[in-house]
């Protein structure tokens, strides 16, 4: 017998994650949003909307939220008694913890019923996301924690985390297209900057970062030796380096992602 996923917000990442899963033999997908037309743009999907959340948490064994985390509470409120032991809640909203999600379940009356958390990032979009998953949860047996693991791997990369460290994982991972944005967006200037035109500068970047992560990952090469390999004696790349090591750089990525993790701690209190 097959698995049904029911996705309930289907905005950026429930829809990616619904969008990343579809076609894969032996799942049925089912998704709900207030806006319906979300829903149906995933038709194409093979995705079927169902009329309310409660509805789909009765039709589905893993209930994927998709909501924004102020919501989350409301909605699990609002689908406990369509939950029961032997289905799983995913939850993919940040900050809000795997005891907020079950006391919010047992107050509704609710059964004892598994929660995973799973932290991704926005590459997620394109299938390519990276995930944290969580599970701590003592409810939660080995067959749908594989089934969860699972479902993710195959669409992107996953790391199994304590839940305690999703607040670093957030930092470097969670916020961490900003920072490759951020510096794809300086080289982007700069090469601006020497000529070539906005159009050409941004494909440029973007072929850059592409190669050099296929670089990465295809060569088994560690990150120093690729850098070092690009850095002639007396040459203009090495000269870059001194400047970005002159200007400590390296310290100052640094200092921004702990200030991202510092952040993220005060708004888990
Ligand atoms: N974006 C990121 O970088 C990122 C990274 C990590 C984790 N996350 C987590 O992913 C979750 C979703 O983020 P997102 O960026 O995909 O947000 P989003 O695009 O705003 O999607 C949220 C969806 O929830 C729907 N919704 C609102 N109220 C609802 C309700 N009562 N029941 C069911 N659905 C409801 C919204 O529909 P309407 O438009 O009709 O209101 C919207 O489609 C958040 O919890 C966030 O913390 C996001």
């Amino acid at each position: 017998m097959g698995t049904v996923l029911g996705c309930i917000g289907c905005g950026n990442m429930g829809a990616a994650i619904l969008r990343g899963l579809s076609g894969r033999q032996g799942l049925s997908l089912l998704g709900y949003n207030p806006t319906p037309a979300k829903v149906l743009a995933l038709a194409d999907a093979g995705v079927r909307a169902m009329p309310d959340a409660a509805t789909l948490a009765a039709q589905a064994d893993v209930v994927l939220l998709g909501v924004k985390p102020y919501l989350v509470p409301d909605v699990l409120r609002a689908i406990a008694p369509s939950l029961t032991p032997g289905k799983v809640v995913v939850s993919i909203a940040s900050g809000v913890s795997i005891a907020a999600m079950k006391a919010a379940i047992a107050e509704a009356g609710g059964p004892e019923c598994p929660v995973v958390r799973v932290m991704p990032n926005t590459p997620a979009m394109v299938g390519k996301g990276v995930y944290a998953l969580c599970f701590e949860d003592p409810a939660l047996d080995v067959p749908r924690r594989d089934l969860v693991r699972g479902l993710f791997e195959s669409i992107g990369t996953v790391i199994v985390l304590p839940e305690a460290r999703f607040t670093a994982f957030t930092a470097v991972v969670g916020c961490g297209p900003a920072y490759v944005f951020y510096f794809m967006e300086a080289v982007t200037e700069v090469a601006v900057t020497l000529g070539f035109t906005r159009q050409d500068a941004t494909e440029l970047v973007k072929g850059l970062f592409s190669g050099s992560v296929a670089l990465a990952e295809q060569s088994g090469t560690h990150l120093s030796v690729l850098r070092e390999q690009v850095c002639s004696p007396a040459g203009n790349t090495i000269a870059a380096m001194n400047q970005l090591d002159r200007e400590a750089v390296r310290g100052r990525i640094m200092d921004a992602v702990l200030a991202a993790y510092r952040r993220g701690l005060e708004m888990e209190k």
